[in-house]
């Protein structure tokens, strides 16, 4: 299992396990983490999984396809280390990871 803290806009953090193959969507859903949604499964088509990595992780991960770029394209709030959460495989390599989440995925927003 891999441990990874998701940090909401606000700074409450959620410190978890996710089992490695799952995608960062599905570990912040299936443990209840506030502001991922995770709407379309997974398929890339909804957006409300986006994240924020770490830059010295995102370097290791491999490169946003074009269907996540087009998604991410729209997203309030993206950034140079944004990211679609299901599109991004839990590995070892992603232990300990913070995965920051969006003022725009907030409770309440
Ligand atoms: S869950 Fe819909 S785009 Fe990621």
């Amino acid at each position: 299992m891999i441990q990874l803290k998701y940090i909401e806009h606000d700074g409450t953090s959620h410190t978890v396990t996710v089992e490695e193959g799952m995608n960062l969507m599905e570990g912040a859903t299936l443990n209840m983490v506030p502001g991922v949604e995770g709407m379309c499964g997974g398929i890339c088509s909804c957006a409300t999984c986006h994240c924020y990595l770490p830059e010295e992780r995102l370097r290791s991960l491999p490169e946003a396809g074009s269907g996540e770029l087009a998604m991410l394209e729209a997203v309030e709030g993206r950034r140079g280390n944004s990211r679609l959460g299901c599109q991004v495989v839990v590995t070892a390599a992603l232990d300990g990871m913070e995965v920051r989440l969006p003022k725009s995925q907030g409770v309440g927003s």
